[in-house]
C-alpha cells in the first residue's frame, strides 16, 4: 500500500514537471514557425499579425502585406529581409528603397539619435542600434550614411560624393552623400543634412554613390539583445551583451 502510494506521487511529481516545463517551452516555442514571403522562420519573440495569442511577444508583432513580411520601427513600416535567431538581429530595409534605382530614397531619417540604448543601458523601446548596450556607442550594427545639400561645390573634402546625376535637393544646389557620422570640422559651411539613412552592409566602396546606395538597399539590422538577456534573466549583476566571438550571451 505504502508502496503504491509512493509510486503515484512519484508518477504525480513526474507529471507536474512535465507540465511547468512544457507551459514555459510553449511560451517560447510552442508554436510553430509562421511564413511570409521570403521569410518562411518567424518566431518567438516575433509573431505574425493573426497568430494565436499565445505565440510570440506583442511588441514583436510583424504583418504580412502582399508577401512580404513587414515590421513596424518607431511607427515608420520596414520591409523585413531576415531574422538571425543566433545573434539575436532582424535585418530590415525602408520600403521606398529600390535596389537598382539610384534615385530611391528611404522615406524617412534613422540613425542612432531614435534608439535610447545609444545613450543608455536601459532602453525601453523593443529594439536596439547595438549588440552590446550602451557600453560603448562603438559596437553599432549598422553605419550612416548622409546626405547633404550644399549652395557650393565641395572639392576639398574627400568624404563628399557626389549624387547628382541621382539625387539632388535644390535645382541650384550641389548634393552630397558621406559615410559614416560627420565630425563638426567636416561639416562644410553653407551644407544641410536633408536625410540619414543607416546600412549593415560594411563592404562599399565609399567614393562610389551607386556602391553606397546598393548598400543602403541591403537594409540594416537591429537588435532584440535586451529583451534576450531579460528573459533569460542573463546577468544577475552586470552587463549583458553579445560575445562575437563565441556567438553567445555573455555577461561584464
Ligand atoms: C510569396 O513569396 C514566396 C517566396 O518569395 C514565393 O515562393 C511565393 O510564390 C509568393 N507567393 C505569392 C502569392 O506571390
Ligand atoms: C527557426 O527558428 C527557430 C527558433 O530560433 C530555430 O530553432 C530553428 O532552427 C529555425 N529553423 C530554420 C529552418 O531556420
Ligand atoms: C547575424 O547573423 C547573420 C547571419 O549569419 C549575419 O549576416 C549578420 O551579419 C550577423 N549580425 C551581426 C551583428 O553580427
Ligand atoms: C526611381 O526612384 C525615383 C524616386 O523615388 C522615382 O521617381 C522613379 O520613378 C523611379 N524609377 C523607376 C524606373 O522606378
Ligand atoms: C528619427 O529621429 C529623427 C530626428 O528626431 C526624426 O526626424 C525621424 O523621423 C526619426 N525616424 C523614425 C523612423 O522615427
Ligand atoms: C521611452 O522613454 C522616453 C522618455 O522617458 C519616451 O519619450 C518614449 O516615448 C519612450 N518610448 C517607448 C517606446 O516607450
Ligand atoms: C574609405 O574606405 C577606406 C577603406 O575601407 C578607408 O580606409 C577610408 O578611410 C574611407 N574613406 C572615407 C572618406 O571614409
Ligand atoms: C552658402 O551659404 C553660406 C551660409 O549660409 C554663406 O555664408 C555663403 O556665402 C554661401 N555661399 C554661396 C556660394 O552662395
Amino acid at each position: 500500500m505504502r508502496r503504491e502510494r509512493a509510486l503515484f506521487l512519484l508518477l504525480l511529481l513526474l507529471h507536474l514537471h512535465h507540465h511547468i516545463c512544457a507551459s514555459k517551452e510553449e511560451q517560447e516555442h510552442g508554436c510553430p514557425p509562421s511564413s511570409c514571403g521570403k521569410i518562411t522562420n518567424i518566431s518567438y519573440p516575433f509573431r505574425l499579425e493573426g497568430d494565436p495569442e499565445k505565440c510570440g511577444n506583442k511588441r514583436y508583432e510583424v504583418g504580412c502585406e502582399n508577401n512580404v513580411t513587414v515590421l513596424y520601427l518607431h511607427s515608420a513600416k520596414y520591409h523585413v529581409q531576415a531574422i538571425n535567431y543566433k545573434n539575436y538581429t532582424v535585418r530590415v530595409v525602408d520600403p521606398a528603397l529600390q535596389l537598382h534605382n539610384c534615385s530611391s530614397l528611404p522615406l524617412r531619417s534613422l540613425s542612432r539619435s531614435n534608439f535610447s540604448d545609444t545613450y543608455s543601458y536601459y532602453s525601453n523601446g523593443s529594439y536596439q542600434a547595438g549588440l552590446d548596450s550602451g557600453i560603448n556607442g562603438e559596437s553599432l550594427i549598422f553605419e550612416h550614411i548622409v546626405f547633404l545639400s550644399c549652395n557650393h561645390s565641395v572639392r576639398e573634402n574627400g568624404k563628399y560624393v557626389k549624387t547628382e546625376e541621382y539625387v539632388k535637393w535644390d535645382s541650384k544646389g550641389y548634393a552630397y552623400a558621406v559615410v559614416g557620422d560627420l565630425k563638426a570640422e567636416d561639416i562644410e559651411v553653407g551644407c544641410d543634412i536633408k536625410l540619414v539613412a543607416p546600412t549593415s552592409l560594411r563592404s562599399f566602396n565609399n567614393h562610389s554613390y551607386t556602391s553606397m546606395h546598393s548598400s543602403l538597399a541591403y537594409g540594416f539590422q537591429i537588435s532584440w539583445l535586451q529583451l534576450a538577456c531579460q528573459t533569460h534573466n542573463f546577468c544577475s549583476d552586470g552587463f549583458c551583451y553579445f560575445n562575437f566571438a563565441s556567438q553567445k550571451l555573455d555577461c561584464k
